[in-house]
């Protein structure tokens, strides 16, 4: 007889039937394809669309700025962390994390991981807008999940966005990688659309709002419609994070002990559209 699949497996792969009954909204059916999304996040990033006298790279416009609210809260969070002597960043994106990094903590070396070289540029880029010394930041292009020897030794960790475009099992590479990498009693810094909702301490009506968000991004979430339009007016990108549990996955992986969490979300506008989470996570 087979060996029974482990819960996160068939969560992940198996459950997308019922997708309209669990409230718990982990249920997306994943869509991951390593190449392609590497090759997505590129051309989404080396697009640049002229907005008056700016150009702004396509990533920014269909993400970057909405995620740069809980960019900002995942800072708050951050800065309680002491003055940590080496970052790494997991994931830079266009940099705004990055940015807020550089700016809190002047004195730390900094280290903006990416397998992206148009989202490095797109760092490159925004670090000069915002004054930043470029010798405080190392980038380096590589896979998050092999990090090279020269970048053990951390004392934190932060990423946002990155987790929740994985799957499960790649989850827990990445924080096995990312413990490899810390010093002992290094702290890990995780924001992600939250897919854990009645277990944030959010009051009953945000749980119910976000709850709604969740099943309506759920349904657009890789819709063949709204992909195939997404690919055609985006240079082929369209969205990859999902809501997931991320405390279960880091409690699960007993790599690490959650510290503290925050409630944030992606902001259309101003306006709250998603829920995301935010872990302070200390290795054990
Ligand atoms: C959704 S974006 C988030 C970017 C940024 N943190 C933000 O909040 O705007 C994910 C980023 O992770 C990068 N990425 C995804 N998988 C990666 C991997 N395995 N190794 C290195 N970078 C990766 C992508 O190129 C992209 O820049």
């Amino acid at each position: 007889m087979g060996q029974a699949l482990p819960a996160i497996f068939t969560r992940e792969c198996a459950s997308w039937h019922f997708a309209f009954s669990d409230a718990r909204n982990n249920d997306f059916q994943l869509y991951y394809d390593a190449n392609e999304i590497e090759g997505e996040f590129d051309s989404a990033a080396t697009c640049r669309i002229g907005l008056g006298p700016w150009k702004v790279c396509l990533y920014d416009i269909l993400m970057g700025f909405w995620e740069r609210h809980s960019n900002r809260d995942a800072m708050r969070l951050i800065e309680g962390a002491g003055q940590p002597e080496r970052i790494l960043e997991l994931g830079v994106g266009s940099g705004h994390l990055l940015s807020l990094l550089a700016t809190r903590f002047p004195q730390s070396e900094i280290f903006g991981v990416d397998y992206s070289s148009g989202m490095i540029e797109a760092s490159k880029r925004l670090l000069y807008r915002n004054k930043h010394s470029m010798a405080q930041v190392r980038f380096v292009k590589c896979d998050c999940f092999h990090l090279p020897d020269g970048l053990d030794g951390q004392d934190m960790i932060a990423s946002s966005f990155l987790f929740d475009i994985q799957p499960y099992e790649r989850i827990e590479h990445l924080l096995k990688e990312s413990a490899r990498v810390l010093k002992p009693d290094g702290r890990l810094f995780v924001a992600v659309l939250d897919g854990a909702l009645e277990s944030s301490r959010r009051s009953w009506l945000e749980r119910k709002f976000f709850s709604m968000a969740n099943s309506f991004y759920r349904l657009c979430y890789r819709s063949e419609g709204l992909r195939w339009l997404s690919h055609k007016l985006f240079k082929g990108y369209y969205t990859h994070c999902r809501p997931i549990d991320i405390e279960a996955c880091v409690e699960r992986s007993g790599l690490f002990s959650i510290r503290s969490s925050a409630v944030s979300s992606i902001r259309i506008c101003g306006v709250p559209f998603l829920p995301v989470r935010i872990i302070e996570a200390v290795k054990r």
